[in-house]
């Protein structure tokens, strides 16, 4: 079944830091359309097992829990890159950003049961809303795959690693480059290699290079490019 008849979306795949966050909630905000950050999803369930103490090799209970997991992705203040995660009703935005977390995700976002459930949810959000912008891995390859605007975002590795620096560091987290280096590089290997739903480029989506653009530009050519959807000018 294809959810987007009624609704027009954008994907947004790419890396750990290639900009997707930001520029994909300004995108939204430029178009009009409801933003929806995936990542943030996998984030709050792995922080949910880990408030559990449960093992992450127990792949049906943490699909058990998938189920039953209650997500409201609301709308950031001004002046904030991120979105507000409740979760269960509780305010998870800051505990889900940890490293802990960051380095924890992967054990639940390899488990096929637990992607097909938030694939499920993911496309729930969207159904028969006018637009969305959604960002993740796989939006492009799996979630959305019928969308008929696809963004691919990279930037080089040192740019990611750069920009993942000045990130953390504005939020007061004491990191070395190598640090730094070693996760992106890491998290790169597992995003790719990972059975279900890797992080690939879908062959129908742009590739946009950002190591040289800055966020407006991004947003600018992407805008753009929506719209040259939407008035039929592209394929
Ligand atoms: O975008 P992010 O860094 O907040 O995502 C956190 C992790 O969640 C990322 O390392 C891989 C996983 N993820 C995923 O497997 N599929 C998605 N659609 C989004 C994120």
């Amino acid at each position: 079944m294809s959810f987007l008849k009624k609704t027009k979306a954008i994907t947004i795949d790419g890396p750990a830091g290639s900009g997707k966050s930001t520029v994909s909630r300004l995108v939204a905000e430029k178009m009009g359309y409801v933003y929806v950050d995936t990542g943030a999803m996998y984030r709050a369930l792995t922080l949910k097992v880990m408030d559990k103490n449960m093992d992450f090799a127990d792949e049906d209970a943490i699909a058990d829990l998938a189920s039953g997991l209650m997500l409201e992705l609301l709308p950031s203040c001004k002046g904030s890159a991120t979105i507000r995660v409740m979760m269960d009703g509780r305010d998870v935005s800051e505990a889900i950003r940890t490293m802990e977390v960051t380095q924890n995700v992967k054990h639940v976002a390899k488990i096929a049961s637990v992607r097909k459930k938030l694939v499920h949810l993911q496309r729930k959000m969207i159904d028969g809303i006018s637009g969305a912008v959604m960002e993740g891995r796989d939006i492009g390859t799996v979630v959305l795959k019928d969308a008929a605007c696809k963004v691919y975002l990279d930037a080089s590795f040192d740019e990611r690693v750069d920009r993942r620096l000045a990130e953390l560091r504005a939020n007061g987290r004491p990191v070395t480059r190598l640090e730094v280096a070693n996760d992106l590089k890491q998290r790169d290997h597992t995003d790719k290699t990972r059975k279900v739903g890797p992080l690939k480029k879908a062959d129908d989506a742009v590739l946009l290079d950002t190591s040289d653009l800055s966020v407006t530009q991004v947003v600018e050519k992407i805008v753009n490019y929506a719209k040259d959807v939407i008035r039929g000018k592209r394929p």
